[in-house]
């Protein structure tokens, strides 16, 4: 496996920002941008930084893109459903596009690691000036400068160079919770998923860096930090500094500051005792673990590549049971991976009624071009695989009712993170992750505060303030 790590210098960061400046000086007063995100918090967190750009560039930021004269589109191509809403909504930008000529319409992300998707961009969306992939994302003041002076639409999806840039500057959402990517890439070649090829090789932000990010986070009052990556049980394992991932867990705990610790993904075979130890004594990591299954099927598990069997997983959950009992355990299903027969699905709907999960993701396979399952064959049909979909939803619905009834009762300490407007409620986060709903003044967002469960059902809790 060819394996390349580039490390892009504070200086070429800084010259970007040289660029922003630049472009700041040229632009007219109340220009606006637009960042549109699909797919997975690591996403999110990449248009963080894409807003910080374009506010260091003079831009204020309008989730309107009538009135938008700069728009991204931050695509995903974990599944088709994502790609085909994007090619919907670029679609639809082409009105927006003759009501403001000057509109720069930009397309990132990981769909434009896909050469298909590219070539399609480049012959139906004219409208389209500039495409760069997730690696180029540290240099785009430099390539929208390309697209706003050039007569030439830019193309730079990247060369799979697995760059590492520290010092781009974020545009964060919210004032509670806040995204920390810790690695970027996978090595893991899961059959069905195309993330290895769009977010090349794994490799891990410096240990300090990090740990700087993190106290930044602290001082600027985020109660929440979220740890990211694929597959963070690979943290540290390209570097030579020899910080674990539970090490990295246990340095951010130590931080001075009122503040919670989550972090998301776990690859079931990666996990370690280590990992569930940090997790316990660390008072301010969540005890909450998202461990995706993927299948209860041995023989599909096998077909997916994902090197740990049903007993294997399943003494991943007793090891981390046995060290935090109250652990919330979530995971993601796939439903329908080629050849998969009901009764392979019948050992995933066996195995989740074992776990118990308190929440699961579940999706229906989705072809991508490229990956090995994409050359299986698939006799089943979509109402086939919907069967199963619908049965795994039902049975997950039950499990997650049942669970939350245990809650009721209970005092529990959570996160107050906004307000849900419709029902006119503050919404909060249990330290394991789980929904409550509170009546309450809104400036008691950002604090956490104890709380009496008095109700529930599938999706959340209900709860009083103490
Ligand atoms: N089809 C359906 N679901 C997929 N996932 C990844 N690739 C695919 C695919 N091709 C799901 C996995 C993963 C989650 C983020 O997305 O369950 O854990
Ligand atoms: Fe995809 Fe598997 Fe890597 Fe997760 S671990 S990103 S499912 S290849």
């Amino acid at each position: 496996m060819s394996y390349k790590r580039t490390e892009i210098s504070k200086e070429q960061v800084a010259r970007q920002l040289a660029v922003c400046e630049e472009i700041k000086r040229e632009l007219a007063a109340g220009s606006r941008a637009m960042v549109d995100t699909y797919g997975c918090q690591q996403n999110e967190e990449d248009s963080e930084k894409l807003r910080g750009y374009l506010a260091a560039m003079g831009y204020e930021m309008t989730d309107n893109e009538h009135e938008a004269d700069v728009i991204v589109i931050n695509t995903c191509a974990v599944r088709e459903h994502a790609e085909q809403r994007v090619f919907g909504n670029l679609g639809a930008l082409t009105h927006t596009k003759k009501e403001n000529p000057n509109q720069m319409i930009a397309v990132c992300g990981c769909m434009v690691k896909q050469e298909h998707i590219v070539e399609k961009i480049k012959k139906s969306y004219p409208l389209v000036s500039l495409v760069f992939g997730p690696d180029e994302l540290w240099r785009f003041p430099e390539l929208l400068q390309r697209a706003r002076e050039g007569k030439k639409r830019v193309y730079a999806p990247g060369e799979g160079d697995g760059c590492v840039a520290e010092g781009v500057p974020h545009l964060r959402d919210g004032k509670v919770k806040a995204w920390l990517s810790v690695m970027n890439g996978c090595n893991n070649f899961c059959s069905y998923c195309i993330v290895p090829y769009t977010r090349d090789r794994e490799r891990s932000r410096r240990a300090d860096d990090i740990i700087a990010e993190a106290r930044e986070l602290v001082a600027q009052g985020y109660k929440e930090i979220m740890l990211l990556g694929q597959n963070v049980n690979s943290y540290g394992k390209d570097l030579d500094e020899g910080v674990s991932f539970a090490e990295l867990i246990r340095r951010i705990n130590a931080l001075e500051g009122d503040f919670v610790i989550r972090f998301m993904t776990s690859h079931p075979k990666d996990a370690t005792p280590e990992l569930f130890s940090a997790m316990a004594e660390c008072e301010k990591c969540e005890k909450h673990l998202h461990l995706p299954l993927q299948s209860g099927s041995d023989r599909i598990l096998k077909l997916m590549n994902r090197r740990y069997d049903a007993e294997k997983y399943l003494s991943q959950v007793e090891a981390v049971r046995s060290c935090i009992p109250d652990i919330v355990l979530t995971t993601d299903i796939i439903v329908g991976y080629p050849g998969e027969t009901d009764e392979d699905f019948a050992a995933t709907m066996r195995l989740a009624e074992k776990v118990r999960f308190d929440a699961m993701f579940t999706f229906i396979y989705s072809k991508r071009e490229g990956t090995p399952a994409a050359k299986m064959e698939d006799p089943f049909t979509r109402e086939q695989k919907q069967q199963h979909f619908d049965a795994l939803l039902e049975l997950q619905n039950r499990i997650s009712e049942e669970k939350h009834r245990e809650y009721i009762g209970k005092t529990v300490r959570v996160l107050i993170d906004g307000r849900d407007r419709e029902e006119g409620v503050l919404t909060a986060r249990t330290l394991g992750g789980r929904l409550v709903r509170i009546s309450g003044d809104e400036r008691l967002i950002g604090s956490f505060a104890e709380t009496r469960i008095v109700d529930c059902n599938t999706w959340a809790l209900r709860g009083e303030l103490i």
